[in-house]
């Protein structure tokens, strides 16, 4: 039997996998995708919905993004609630014109899936890697179920539980924090459109209300770390969010209630991105929690950054990037931006959580200093702009030198679409 080779085998057809072999492919690049999960499964699961404005920018230049623009909605504001204050803030203004995209990121997977098919590429549905190797000539591969295959690179794109990661000689590992509260997920029919994401800072915990479609919102409610989802009945749930997210007939009534989960509050930073011809991006290297929306964001990010390095490595065999740019500066890059994600998410986290064990009397004290901080956020002047542009996603993801909306150096920014 021959071998099957391929130059570049991705393995998960999440955002950073579907992403990077987009960009690949087109640049002519001979890519595999390997995907666990049914092509159902990956275009149904209802997970993020916020889409920074540097990510749909990449994602329009490489023509992904018709159903985006015509279906989703660009979003500007949100407000934070806290002690009987409604706290608007205008990000879209704080940052001088840069908003999201609200689109759910099972659609834009689907979109993502469709193009990709329709521009001649293949995914590997339902196809488990078994097991990654690596030659003694240092050249990686893996098995499935259609046999083995070797490559030029393998690119875990497989979730926390990477089995590309899994295969590094050292291990990728690096250090986490389990947070003292997880956040209850609710998807629910909803009356109308959610207008702008609602942050409601509360004595008894957060709650969050998210856009997603016309008749269909997020909600979070959080719960002490460890929660056994069956004390949250329905009654107790819709109980909850009207409590804390102080709904009134100004808002979008609640519905029913299509899904509810229990998402487990960690973040984890990979201590290695890079192992030869092994490489990471996305929650393969590392997981942020919901707060601050940026998963999909950051694995997008990586996405279009090893995209860049690889494809200027297989056809200019450019590995050290004269500019810095190269495929060698990947992991310090992304591992760098992955903790300034950490970071922000964490920023958020504090913010909208009170510290755990906090007695009774003191509560009062610790959401004061937190409406403090809302208000400044809120205001015109250097912490509210960098906030702003932090959240909505300010600049540019890099895009292959050899694209042609790459030519002359920017992709056109804040002032198209809606
Ligand atoms: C969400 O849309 O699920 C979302 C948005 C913003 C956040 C957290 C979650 O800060």
């Amino acid at each position: 039997m021959t071998r099957r080779t391929t130059t570049v085998a991705i393995v998960g057809a999440g955002p950073a996998g579907l992403v990077l072999a987009h960009a690949l492919h087109r640049a002519g690049i001979t890519v595999t995708v390997h995907e666990r999960l049914s092509r159902a499964a990956v275009e149904s699961a209802a997970r993020a919905g916020v889409l920074e404005h540097r990510v749909v920018e990449y994602l329009r230049a490489l023509g992904l993004t018709d159903r985006l623009t015509a279906e989703g909605e660009r979003h500007g504001r949100c407000e934070i609630t806290c002690l009987g204050e409604n706290v608007l803030v205008d990000y879209g203004a704080l940052s001088g014109g840069i908003r999201h995209w609200v689109y759910p990121q099972q659609l834009l997977l689907r979109d993502l899936i469709a193009a990709y098919l329709a521009d001649g590429g293949s995914i590997a549905f339902e196809r488990p890697v078994e097991s990654v190797t690596v030659g003694a000539d240092g050249r990686p591969g893996l098995n499935t179920a259609d046999g083995p295959l070797t490559a030029e690179y393998v690119i875990g794109c497989d979730g926390a539980h990477s089995v590309v990661a899994a295969a590094f000689p050292d291990g990728a590992d690096g250090p986490g924090r389990r947070y003292p509260y997880d956040w209850l997920t609710v998807l629910a029919r909803i009356s109308r459109p959610v207008e702008q994401i609602r942050y409601a800072v509360h004595a008894d915990g957060f709650a969050g209300m998210m856009p997603r479609t016309a008749d269909v919102g997020r909600f979070y409610l959080e719960v002490p770390a460890g929660e056994d989802p069956a004390g949250w009945g329905e009654r107790r749930i819709r109980a909850e969010l009207e409590r804390r997210l102080e709904l009134d007939g100004e808002d979008p009534a609640l519905g029913a209630l299509l899904e509810t989960g229990m998402l487990r509050m960690r973040g984890k930073v990979a201590r290695r991105m890079r192992a030869g011809r092994l490489l990471l991006a996305g929650d393969a290297a590392h997981t942020v929690t919901p707060s601050g929306a940026k998963g999909l964001n950051s694995a997008v990010a990586d996405a279009a950054d090893l995209a860049a390095a690889l494809i200027a490595e297989l056809r200019d065999g450019d590995g050290t990037g004269l500019d810095g740019t190269g495929l060698d500066g990947y992991e310090r890059r992304r591992l760098d931006a992955a903790w300034r994600t950490q970071e922000f998410s964490e920023q958020l986290l504090d913010l909208l959580h009170l510290p755990a064990g906090l007695p009774p009397g003191q509560r009062e004290f610790a959401l004061r200093l937190r409406l403090e901080r809302i208000r400044r956020i809120a205001a015109p002047g250097p912490e509210g702009a960098a906030f702003a542009l932090a959240y909505a996603g300010a600049g540019e993801l890099r895009l292959p030198a050899m694209w042609p909306s790459a030519q002359g150096g920017a992709v056109a920014s804040g002032a198209t679409g809606r």
